[in-house]
């Protein structure tokens, strides 16, 4: 990076004045390079959340908040998402272009190719109790994987590292359909290396040993672009801690585990669930009448209730993942008869009363990614506990690719933030008789 530009910082305080270099990326916002601030004044940024800290460079996932752009590797989502399937998606943010007809073949053999586990992962199944949530599951799973290859992984060798994406990306469909047939007490389901990515997954899901599993096509598209909409999204909360803990050496099945307990939360990946927990409470208060008093009540704020599915810290104007997840839903509910589906209704109200509301609007609140994507899983059979397992199946390939290029980073150093300390100064311990 070259600075054409700096940035001059003074202090009331008598600090010598400080110019810093300013970087241009190819699009977004300059940053201003404080690396050596504490260096030449002893003073640190203070930044909780990161409201405006970079963290670091990437090519990979481009996000213009105020146009509502998303772009992998340049391409925008809304291209990707109908003239692209996941495991092309998956190649591109990998590698950066998107594959040819030779390139994909190879790609997709060599992902259905690491779909099975080892047979005894299936033993960490058994310690589970049938009722644990699945992320829990999840998380325990894919940290376990580290116990089978840690060995066998210099994670500064992108051949080793190049393995490593493949197994995660062609594992997590096998684990997460895992984790969902030991919640139903089914036998777990062996991957079929014969269908495509996703139908092997929705098999995996709902197939049995008893008969046939006929994926049906139109739902296999679907679920296929929910996981491209899902693939990868900047440095956001949980690939920002795939990053960290990948600073430190840690193989990548630990770091992406570190990824899969971020996501969990509410705030996160867990929204999706939240949400349809949101709309279906609201169901059962009474529906679309009910909106009103639940709208009141989340711009009050001593209620702590939020609109689940609404809001997002980089995007204020519409997630353009939002709209396409809303017209995959339309497209899912049609394909299964249920186009009259009464929680696609009260959604579609509800967004519609929240963006003509005043506090939404100041505030530049719009449906996110999460808005719709439970309504649509719930149609395609996926229980509400498995939503943000869905999320981090189709996530893991960001994960992996934004790890990828942290290790590959000349300049990655261990991430290690400072603080601003208003805890008690040095004091001495006196002897219990006297405290
Ligand atoms: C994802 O980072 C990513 O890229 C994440 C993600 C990805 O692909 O990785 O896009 C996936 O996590 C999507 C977001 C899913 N979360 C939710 O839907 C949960 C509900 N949303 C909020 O919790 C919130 O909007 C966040 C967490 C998403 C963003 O929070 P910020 O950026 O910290 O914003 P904020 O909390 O400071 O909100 C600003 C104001 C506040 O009001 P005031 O203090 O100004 O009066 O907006 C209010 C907030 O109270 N607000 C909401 C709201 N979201 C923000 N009020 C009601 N309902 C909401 N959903």
């Amino acid at each position: 990076m070259t600075a054409q530009k700096t940035a001059t910082l003074t202090f009331s305080d008598g600090t010598p004045p400080v110019e810093f270099p300013i970087y241009e990326g190819t699009i977004g916002p300059d940053v201003v390079d404080i690396r050596k601030l504490y260096a030449q004044t002893g003073k640190f940024t203070y930044d909780p959340g990161f409201m405006s800290t970079a963290a670091c460079e990437s090519r990979i996932t481009y996000i213009d908040g105020d146009k509502g752009e998303l772009l992998y590797r340049g391409y925008p989502i809304e291209q990707l998402a109908v003239n692209c399937d996941y495991l092309e998606t998956c190649y591109l943010l990998l590698n950066g272009e998107l594959p040819n007809a030779e390139q994909r073949r190879d790609f997709e053999y060599r992902v259905m190719h690491h779909t099975m586990v080892h047979e005894q992962m299936t033993r960490f199944f058994q310690g589970f109790r049938r009722d644990a949530h699945p992320m829990a599951v999840l998380v325990g799973c894919v940290g376990a994987l580290s116990a089978f290859y840690h060995d066998s992984l210099d994670i500064n060798d992108p051949e080793h590292r190049f393995v490593s994406a493949i197994r995660l990306i062609a594992k997590m469909p096998t684990l997460v359909a895992a984790a969902y047939k030991y919640s139903m007490g089914q036998p777990l389901m062996y991957p079929r290396n014969d269908l495509s990515y996703t139908a092997n997954f929705m098999r995996m899901m709902f197939g049995t040993p008893c008969e046939e599993y006929q994926p049906n096509d139109v739902l296999v598209r679907a679920l296929d672009r929910i996981l491209i909409l899902h693939a990868d999204h900047e440095q956001n909360a949980s690939t920002s801690t795939v990053r960290l803990a990948g600073s430190s050496g840690a193989n990548p099945f630990a770091c992406i585990a570190a990824g899969i307990a971020t996501l969990w939360g509410p705030a996160h990946g867990g929204a999706n669930e939240a949400c349809l927990v949101m709309l279906d409470e609201i169901q059962k208060q009474g529906g679309i009448e009910k909106i009103g008093e639940f709208i009141d009540k989340v711009k009050d704020k001593n209620s702590g209730v939020k609109l689940m599915g609404f809001g997002h810290r980089v995007y204020k104007n519409y997630d353009p993942r939002a709209k396409l997840m809303e017209e995959t839903c339309a497209e899912v509910l049609q394909e299964l008869g249920l186009q009259n589906d009464p929680t696609f209704a009260l959604a579609m109200k509800l967004e519609q009363i929240a963006r003509e509301d005043d506090y939404f609007v100041q505030r530049k609140l719009y449906p996110n990614v999460d808005f719709y994507s439970g309504i649509v899983q719930k149609a395609l059979g996926i229980p509400v506990s498995m939503f943000t397992c869905i999320f981090a199946l189709a996530r893991t390939v960001g994960w992996i690719a934004q790890w990828g290029e942290m290790i590959a980073d000349p300049d990655q150093k261990i991430g290690r933030p400072r603080q601003l300390f208003t805890g008690p100064v040095r004091r001495d311990v006196k002897p219990i008789a006297e405290r």
